[in-house]
C-alpha cells in the first residue's frame, strides 16, 4: 500500500520511523518546507518503548506538493483542528477505494466520517509517544493501534490497513470503533482535563473531596452523553460504567493506569499552544446539547479551557472550586 503519513509530529513521527524503517512504502508531509527539507537532511530516529529504529532516507515534502500523487492509505496524524482543515484535501489524494485513517483523540473520525463519507476509517492510539526534536521521536509505552469503520462491524479494508500497519507498529482491528472511541473519551474529559485546569495528575486532585465531585460529575454526563447517541463504551483499563457496590476501587484502578501522568493538555497550556478541548469536553457538550441530556460540567469545562488558553485564567487547584461554583465570574 503506498501510505502518505500527514503530520510527523510525535506519534506520526514514531510511527513513520518505523515504517520506513521496516521497508514500507511511506511518504511524509509536513505543514512546512522547512520541515519537509529538515527531514530529509536529518533522517529520523526513534527510541524507548518497542526499540531503537532509524531511517536515514526518507521521502518528505509540504502536503501541498502532493497534489498530483495518489496513494492507498493516507494516515492523518496532525492535531485535530488541523486534521478537519486538511482532511479534505487528502480526500483527493486517494486511489478509488482507498482509506483514510484518523488517530486522533475525541470526536474528529466521527466528525470527518459525517462530513466525508465511508473513506475515513477510525482510529484510537493506546500508544504514547513525544518528539524530542524533529526527527528524534521516543515511544513512551508499549501500546498499540486500535482501528475500526466508524458505523461498525468489521471489514475486508480494515483487516487490510491493520495487516500494513503492523509491518511498523501493534495494530488492532475492533468491531465497536465508537466503543473505542468513546472509551477514551470518557478518560481524557475527566482524568486529563481536570488535571490540565488544576495542574496536578489525577493522584493529586483525588485527594481534595472537591476534586473527586468534579471527577464524578464530568465522568456521569460524559457517560450519558456516550449511552444517548447509542454508543455502547469499551472497557479500557476499567468497566465504562462505575460499579455501584465498588466506585472508590474502580477508582482506584483508574489512579493505578493513570494517576501519576502529565495530562498533555497541561503540556499545551505550558507551550501556549492551542488544545483539542473543542474535540474532547466541547464535542461532549455539543452533542450532548443536540441530544438532550444536560452538559453544564462538560460545557463549563470546554470554557474554562478556553479562558486558560486565552491567558485569562491560570491551571490552578481553585480552577476546580470555580466549576462546581457554577458559571463565571472565575476567581484568578
Ligand atoms: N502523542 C501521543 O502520545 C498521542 C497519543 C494518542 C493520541 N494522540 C493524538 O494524535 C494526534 C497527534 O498528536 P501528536 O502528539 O503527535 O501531535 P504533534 O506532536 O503536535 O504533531 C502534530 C504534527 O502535525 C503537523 N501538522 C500540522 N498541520 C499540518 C498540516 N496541515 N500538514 C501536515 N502536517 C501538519 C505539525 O507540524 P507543525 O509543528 O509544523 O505545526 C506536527 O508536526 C492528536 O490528535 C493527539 O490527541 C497522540
Amino acid at each position: 500500500m503506498r501510505t502518505l503519513i500527514v503530520g510527523i509530529g510525535a506519534l506520526g513521527g514514531t510511527i513513520a520511523t518505523r515504517a520506513v524503517s521496516a521497508g514500507m512504502p511511506v511518504w511524509l508531509a509536513t505543514r512546512t518546507g522547512d520541515s519537509a527539507r529538515a527531514l530529509r537532511a536529518s533522517g529520523l530516529r526513534v527510541s524507548g518503548v518497542g526499540g531503537t529504529a532509524a531511517a536515514g532516507s526518507v521521502q518528505a515534502a509540504v502536503v501541498a506538493d502532493y497534489r498530483d500523487q495518489h496513494f492507498d492509505l493516507i494516515l492523518l496524524a496532525t492535531k485535530a483542528h488541523e486534521a478537519l482543515e486538511i482532511a479534505p484535501f487528502l480526500s483527493t489524494l486517494l486511489t478509488p477505494g482507498a482509506t483514510l485513517l484518523c488517530i486522533q483523540n475525541g470526536g474528529v473520525s466521527q466528525i470527518l466520517s459525517d462530513r466525508l463519507g465511508t473513506l475515513v476509517l477510525g482510529g484510537v492510539s493506546n500508544l504514547g509517544a513525544t518528539m524530542i526534536e524533529p526527527g528524534v521521536y521516543e515511544q513512551r509505552n508499549a501500546g498499540h493501534l486500535l482501528i475500526g469503520e466508524i458505523a461498525g462491524g468489521l471489514s475486508e479494508r480494515t483487516t487490510r490497513v491493520a495487516e500494513t500497519l503492523r509491518r511498523a507498529i501493534e495494530t488492532r482491528v475492533t468491531p465497536n470503533l465508537r466503543g473505542a472511541v468513546w472509551a477514551k473519551l470518557l478518560l481524557n474529559c475527566s482524568v486529563t482535563t481536570i488535571g490540565a485546569v488544576a495542574a496536578r495528575t489525577m493522584r493529586q486532585y483525588m485527594t481534595s473531596s472537591t476534586g473527586r465531585e468534579v471527577f464524578r460529575k464530568i465522568y456521569d454526563e460524559t457517560l450519558s452523553v456516550a449511552l444517548a447517541s447509542g454508543t455502547r463504551p469499551e472497557r479500557m483499563i476499567v468497566e465504562p460504567i462505575p460499579p455501584r457496590d465498588d466506585y472508590d476501587g474502580w477508582i482506584l484502578q483508574i489512579i493505578d493506569s493513570y494517576g501519576d501522568v502529565k495530562p498533555s493538555m497541561l503540556q499545551d497550556f505550558e507551550r501556549g499552544r492551542r488544545t483539542e478541548i473543542d474535540f474532547i469536553n466541547g464535542y461532549v457538550a455539543q452533542l450532548g446539547r443536540r441530544l438532550g441530556v444536560p452538559v453544564p460540567m462538560n460545557a463549563a469545562m470546554t470554557e474554562l479551557v478556553h479562558r486558560i488558553e486565552q491567558g485569562e485564567v491560570k491551571p490552578d487547584p481553585a480552577r476546580l472550586d470555580d466549576l462546581l461554583a457554577g458559571p463565571l465570574p472565575i476567581s484568578t
